[in-house]
């Protein structure tokens, strides 16, 4: 029996990977996604096949990531319960089907994954495989009883690893789980799960990785030009770039600024709440210029409409549901709507903060004429209209005005 294992070279999954291996008598082929982890990467393959699996795959994703996952992401606007840019939640839906790709290559029967069985990540990869490869058995060994029995805690975790030959990290654990890729960082658990803790404070500065405090960014503003084409950015300061480019240039940008951290308490699919912190600089940035660009450029109602679907859809990223048909319609329309998204938008950078500066475009909505307080040359509006058009709106209030009053209330 082969299965697949996604594979981080972490205590968890370096321990699942042995313990995989001896429970099923089975091959494990070790699987690591780069979608931009940077340094976590290193090592890596020694690492898996000295822990014992017998093929290791270390896929380079992120072009992949950043193009077909999170560019059309952003173009819906999406931001899950009003704060969370859903860096780790696009991340996964790739991972797997990546996976499922890796075993069928390999005539696996299985994969296997070290989420939780509390958390929202196991509904990810598995909703995925069930979309992609339903005949693929799926393990996660959080949620079987004899494994959550012989690993309590961490210390049988590191015993059965010390037993094994397996490498664990000399340096002290982290005390928060951290998931990084390239659009964010996240931050959870340890000290996180009291709400009350400042994550901003001061002296737990060394947990951040991807950007400085907006207090220790430079007293100097910088300023940042981004072009988007059809709601995709193409440029930045006037240089044509991948949409990984984008992403890696805008991390760059908004970590020295500061910009894009979130502290929130969010709901998770399982029902629970759980509180996270979040490093999310480009995504930010991307994120504020795409809206601005969509106000000169898109219409009222195809506005309005596409911004009611933002938490059908974000809801459906967040759960898991990224191969699932009505995510796949509700894309369709996202993609329509922004056929006219074209032009260039200005920012300033600023301690935390991304300003708005200076909009344009050669397919603009906004039209100078109609909306000046000067004479309008073209005539395109006439005030007088302005008259019935009220009256009108006004009709239905009056008569419920009417009837209230007949009433005596
Ligand atoms: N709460 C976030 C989400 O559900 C982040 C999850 C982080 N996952 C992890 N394995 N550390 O998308
Ligand atoms: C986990 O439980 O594996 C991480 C957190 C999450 O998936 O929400």
């Amino acid at each position: 029996q082969k299965i697949v294992l996604a594979y981080s070279g972490g205590l968890d999954t370096s321990v699942i990977l042995t313990w995989l291996k001896e429970t099923y008598d089975a091959e494990i082929i070790a699987f690591t996604a780069d979608i931009g982890q940077k340094d976590e990467l290193d090592g890596l393959e020694e690492k898996a096949l000295k822990t014992g699996a017998s093929k290791v795959y270390i896929d380079d994703l992120r072009d992949e990531f950043a193009r077909d996952f999170i560019f059309p992401m952003f173009q819906a606007g999406a931001l899950y319960e009003g704060q969370y840019l859903l860096g780790t939640s696009i991340a996964r839906p790739l991972i797997a089907k990546r996976m499922v790709e890796i075993a069928r290559a390999e005539g696996a029967t299985a994969i296997a994954h070290g989420a939780t069985g509390k958390g929202n990540d196991q509904v990810r990869f598995e909703l995925t495989a069930a979309a992609l490869a339903p005949e693929l058995e799926v393990i996660a060994q959080w949620r079987l009883e004899s494994f959550r029995e012989q690993f309590p805690g961490r210390a049988e975790m590191i015993a059965y690893a010390e037993k094994h030959g397996i490498q664990v990290q000399a340096t002290a654990a982290k005390p928060y789980s951290m998931d990084r890729n390239l659009l964010h960082i996240s931050f959870e658990s340890g000290m996180l799960e009291d709400p009350w803790f400042d994550a901003s404070h001061e002296s737990n500065k060394e947990m951040y990785v991807l950007s400085v405090a907006p207090e220790d960014a430079p007293d100097q503003a910088e300023y940042v030009e981004l072009e988007f084409e059809q709601g995709n950015c193409v440029a930045i300061n006037g240089k044509r770039m991948s949409p990984l480019q984008v992403m890696e240039t805008l991390n760059e940008l908004g970590g020295k600024h500061g910009i894009g951290r979130v502290d929130m308490v969010e709901n998770r699919f399982v029902g629970m709440k759980s509180r996270g912190v979040y490093e999310t600089p480009g995504g930010t940035i991307l994120f504020t210029a795409h809206r601005k660009m969509e106000s000169l450029t898109m219409d009222r109602e195809v506005m309005q409409l596409r911004d009611s679907l933002i938490p059908r859809y974000s809801g459906l990223v967040y759960n898991g549901f990224w191969f699932a048909p009505e995510r796949l319609a509700l894309q369709a329309l996202v993609t329509e709507s922004q056929k006219n998204v074209t032009g260039t938008v200005r920012l300033k950078l600023y301690k935390g903060n991304v300003i708005g500066a200076g909009v344009k475009s050669p397919v603009s909505l906004y039209n100078p004429n109609i909306a000046t307080m000067e004479a309008d040359p073209t005539q395109a509006y006439n005030q007088s209209d302005a008259t019935g058009f009220i009256r009108l709106n006004a009709l239905r209030l009056k008569v419920a005005s009417g009837v209230r009053q007949n009433a005596g209330k």
